[in-house]
């Protein structure tokens, strides 16, 4: 394949691309398996993570995939950052640049940030690890390697994303990497919860879990973020709970073999039982195990030597 220069959108990829990255990040699940789990792949390449959001797994995961390729990283946190003195996001998008990076991992609350950040970078890759409510293409990247790791193929499954879908930039990529593959998603969400437009998301939509829950293959939960919320979109937490969570009784209703999913941080007890998110067939933490090899591919696909690409 040609070698992309920024992963914006999952859209950037295609299907072809999510399964080439898919095939790449096969040798990396080998690689990280290994008594010593690093590659010279990117050695004398910085990536610098530069997070304006709150992150556990996203910034570790982009670190440990960034070391494990031998690549030196930087880090970069508001919090003790000269943005606190009122530097604008351009000044220290380009003092970054100017110490000489390859790669910017970019987490900002503002949809299309990494967008712009791109625009104004002279020579470095731009991935985006989360714009908003917008778009989060490395999270479904690793929810369909995960998927495909299991059955191992999307075509013709049937995925619930169940939850709140109108603030999850999660959802949105998951949803455009999933039917791009071939599986047919359903949103599972009180009408508060859901987008006011639904044009551009390949899906159905259903307001009854019960009624969705026998039928999935793959039922993936989302954490209401309630730091989004600027208004009472529930009626209470116990309420969303009783309806559309993934509680003990209504896991009974689900097929013996299908997948539980979350992207994490899981607030137990609201969205998903505590007990149903331990079972054998809930492949959570795999998720992030998964996305480790993940942003080895994409960190390699990007700023690898081209003639590497071949070798998988
Ligand atoms: C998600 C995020 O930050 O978009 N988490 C993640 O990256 N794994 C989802 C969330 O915050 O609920």
């Amino acid at each position: 394949m040609t070698q992309p220069r920024h992963l914006l959108s999952i859209t950037d990829l295609g299907a072809e691309g999510i399964q080439d990255v898919m095939r790449l990040t096969d040798s990396f699940v080998e690689v990280s398996e290994r008594a010593i789990p690093k590659v010279p792949a990117l050695r004398g390449k910085t990536v610098v993570s530069l997070f304006f959001e709150d992150s556990t797994r996203t910034r570790l995961s982009f670190e440990t995939a960034a070391k494990r390729l031998s690549a030196d990283t930087m880090n970069f946190s508001v919090s003790t950052s000269s943005v606190k003195k009122g530097e604008s996001l351009r000044d220290t998008v380009e003092t970054i640049e100017a110490m000489g990076v390859d790669a910017m991992v970019v987490r900002h609350s503002g949809a299309g940030v990494p967008w712009q950040v791109a625009a104004w970078s002279r020579g470095s890759s731009v991935i985006n690890a989360g714009d908003g409510w917008h778009e989060h293409p490395t999270q479904a990247l690793l929810d369909c390697y995960t998927i495909r790791q299991q059955r191992q193929s999307l075509e013709g499954l049937r995925i619930a994303i169940v939850g709140d879908i109108r603030h999850s930039r999660v959802a949105r990529s998951d949803v455009l990497a999933f039917s791009a593959l071939g599986a047919s998603v359903t949103l599972v969400a009180p009408p508060t919860l859901l987008p006011p437009s639904l044009a551009g998301w390949p899906a159905e939509v259903s307001h009854d879990l019960d009624e969705v829950a026998p039928k999935c293959d793959v039922v993936y939960l989302l954490r209401l973020q309630r730091e989004r919320m600027q208004e009472a979109l529930l009626p209470s937490l116990r309420e969303y709970t009783a309806t559309y969570g993934l509680t003990r009784a209504r896991a009974r209703l689900l097929k013996d073999d299908a997948l539980i999913m979350h992207p994490g941080p899981v607030n137990r007890g609201v969205e998903i039982a505590a007990e149903v998110a331990d079972r054998p067939n809930s492949v959570i933490t795999r998720q992030v195990a998964n996305g480790v090899a993940v942003r080895m591919a994409v960190l390699f696909l990007l700023i690898g030597s081209g003639v590497d690409l071949a070798v998988h």
